[in-house]
């Protein structure tokens, strides 16, 4: 999850004349200029681990738990740090939901608000279920980017991947509430609709991207890393190694085939996520709940903790912990892929999905375990 970056820019190999997807909308009029040098251009930010749902597949193990998060005076002093640093892009990403943060759409008061001030523009994820007419009316007038969620068209399906009975009703009146309100017509469009690829939704998939283009949705379909929740239901979730390249692999070009005769789009499939490429590794932390400073949400290896909550003693700066050698390592990301990353012929695009390196093996260099490309067979296919 988070952090997909459309891959169409970056692509020099796309068939001539052909468009890229359209990305989602990552700054408004009013945000400050990007400084490309500074150590941050965005963050991502968990607010609380607690959820009104209970997915199968959730790397938080967020749950209806109440659970001390960052406050909102240490949000603000969080994203203070993180403009300091040049970030320009907020993500709220929740941990839990994000909407059961109770000043979240309260005006003034809002943590949007407030990164809206300092010249940030803002992504909320949220699994829709709390967004009704005014939520998605608010977050309109913020000019915010919504990542909502979209697990199967099926209420059944839906309901049982999500782990709560009459979720998936709820999801897709936020889903009809944010298109009403207009953040899919907007161009490049502010709506996208997260995904994640189950046995459950396999067969499915095409159906909900044609149903995402159609609508001017970004469809923010991915492979789910194996953390948290996704561990414990792995059964349920996953095809077993020797199949997964493949069954990606099928997915993906069928997506392609999609896009390409009915939407006019081209970009090139790999892994993580479906016409996207993960770009988080070159200008973004992620930041727990408890004030933990990751690479991303997935891999869960801590490179230091600020001062909040139980740290305010042992913790740290944000500048210190993202401008550290260790953390720098990751910004030159290329320089330190192993295996068959290494060498590949699409650096140009993709380093990988870093949680599954880290997941499979503890060394978040490694190479991608699920990706097609290392075979030499279907790099011939793919050329042909
Ligand atoms: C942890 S959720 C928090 C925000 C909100 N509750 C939601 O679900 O949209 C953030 C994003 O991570 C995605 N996600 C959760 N577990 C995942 C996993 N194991 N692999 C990939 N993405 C995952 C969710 O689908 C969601 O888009
Ligand atoms: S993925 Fe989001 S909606 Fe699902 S349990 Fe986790 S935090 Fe809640
Ligand atoms: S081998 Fe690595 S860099 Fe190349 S396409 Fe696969 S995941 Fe991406």
């Amino acid at each position: 999850m988070t952090g997909a970056v459309q891959s169409g820019t970056a692509v020099p190999a796309l068939r001539k004349g052909w468009q890229p997807p359209p990305k989602q909308k990552a700054r408004s009029e009013r945000t400050r200029v990007e400084d490309p040098s500074s150590p941050l251009q965005r963050i991502s930010l968990e607010l609380s681990r607690q959820c009104n749902l209970r997915c199968t597949f959730c790397y938080a193990q967020a749950t209806a738990e109440p659970c001390v998060g960052l406050t909102d005076a240490e949000v603000r002093a969080v994203i203070d740090e993180a403009v300091a640093l040049g970030a320009c892009l907020i993500s709220i990403v929740g941990g839990g939901e994000s909407l059961l943060r109770r000043s979240i759409l309260r005006s003034g008061e809002s943590c949007i608000d407030y990164a809206n001030k300092r010249g940030c523009y803002c992504v909320v994820y949220t699994n829709c279920t709390l967004v009704d007419r005014e939520a998605a009316r608010w977050l309109n007038d913020r000019d915010v980017t919504v990542v909502g969620k979209m697990m199967s068209l099926r209420d059944s399906v839906q309901d049982s991947l999500v782990g709560v009975t009459g979720a998936s009703v709820k999801i897709r009146r936020g889903v009809d509430a944010l298109i009403e309100a207009g953040l899919a017509a907007t161009k490049p469009p502010r709506l996208a609709l997260e995904s994640v690829i189950c046995r459950d939704n396999y067969d499915e998939m095409p159906e909900m991207w044609r149903w995402m283009r159609a609508r001017g949705i970004v469809p923010e379909v991915e492979i789910p890393t194996m953390h948290g929740r996704a561990t414990e239901n792995r059964g349920a979730l996953f095809f077993n190694e020797a199949e997964a390249p493949d069954k990606y692999r099928q997915l993906f070009e069928e997506l392609l085939a999609i896009d390409r005769s009915e939407f006019g789009y081209d970009w090139i499939p790999h892994p993580p996520f479906v016409a996207c490429s993960c770009q988080l590794y070159y200008s973004n932390c992620y930041v727990t709940d408890q004030g933990a400073v990751q690479p991303c949400a997935s891999v869960d290896r801590v490179y230091g903790r600020l001062r909040v909550g139980a740290n305010q003693a042992g913790g740290k700066p944000l500048a210190e912990i993202v401008t550290s050698p260790d953390f720098l390592k990751l910004r030159r990301i290329h320089a330190h892929l192993k295996g068959a990353c290494k060498g590949c012929d699409l650096l140009h695009t993709c380093y990988g999905c870093r949680a599954a390196a880290w997941h499979k093996t503890g060394d978040v260099f490694a190479e991608d375990p699920v990706c097609w490309h290392r075979r030499p067979v279907q790099r011939k296919a793919r050329s042909a």
